[in-house]
């Protein structure tokens, strides 16, 4: 059931708002998701979704099932591609994305296989840069990103965007690129991995410049766990250290929902 934000805040020039719980945010998010569809294929015929995996997502996409299995929702005239891939692993391992936006999402709702496009984590090494580059040109083939969906790491990234020493300027035209994930990415993913020397420790990620081109972006931010990235995002500097901080280049076009626990380090601004 939906529910109003509890408070809509305005920071670094961005909507942030902020719902009692995560299952609000994730509902908001959802029915964000199905306007951006609605209006897209109303306008071209057509929608483009640039999806986010990880824990956050998982209520989005299980309302967005929900509508689908209701009849409200299809996805036949929609594309998507995913901000992010382990890098190397196979299509088919559990720990994968694609494994993950299967059992979460594809298997359960009516969009082409041929259009849910995944960064591929079996590409041989010396190719991925082809491959991130045809990546990127699928998109915009496709008439570009109307909506991204994001998490936030808790050291900040987007997608797999790690901090780094770039100027905000140079790290706003990163593309779509195979990374090294950062120290606390990696212990974010000893659970689901099974131990910190386990991790895969790089990825294939979109790019910073890709993603702020969508023509709209919804940050979900929820959990205590998250509090500070989301207030170093939004009230303080902008910085390639907390990649979550070049949203404000694309600030008209984003949109960040958050759960109040999320929200506590940003409650008195
Ligand atoms: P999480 O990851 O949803 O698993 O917390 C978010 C992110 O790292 O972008």
């Amino acid at each position: 059931m939906k529910t109003p934000p509890s408070r809509t805040l305005f920071l670094s020039g961005m909507d942030v708002k902020v719902y009692p719980d995560p299952e609000a945010a994730s509902i908001a998010a959802a029915l964000l998701i199905e306007q951006i569809v609605v209006d897209a294929r109303a306008k071209r015929g057509k929608a483009v979704l640039g999806l986010a995996t990880g824990s956050t997502p998982k209520r989005v996409y299980a309302h967005l099932v929900e509508r689908h299995r209701t009849g409200a929702l299809s996805f036949r005239d929609v594309s998507t591609y995913n901000l992010d891939e382990y890098y190397p692993i196979a299509a088919n391992d559990p720990r994968s994305y694609h494994s993950y936006m299967y059992e979460h999402f594809f298997r359960h709702v009516d969009l082409a296989s041929n259009r849910a496009h995944v960064l591929d984590g079996t590409i041989t090494e010396s190719l991925t840069e082809a491959h991130a580059a045809l990546f990127e040109r699928s998109i915009e083939a496709d008439g570009g990103l109307d909506a991204q969906l994001l998490g936030i790491g808790r050291n900040g990234h987007i997608g797999f965007n790690e901090p780094c020493d770039l100027t905000p300027e140079r790290a706003i035209t990163l593309g779509t690129r195979l990374v090294e994930l950062h120290p606390t990415t990696r212990a974010d993913a000893v659970a689901e991995f099974g131990g910190m020397d386990r991790v895969i420790p790089r990825a294939l990620t979109l790019g910073i410049a890709t993603i702020l081109a969508a023509r709209s972006i919804i940050m979900l931010a929820t959990g205590a766990h998250k509090a500070e990235a989301v207030a170093a995002a939004l009230l303080g500097p902008v910085t390639a250290q907390v990649p979550a901080s070049l949203l404000t280049y694309a600030a008209p076009r984003t949109t960040w929902l958050v759960d109040h626990a999320a929200a506590r380090a940003i409650a008195q601004a």
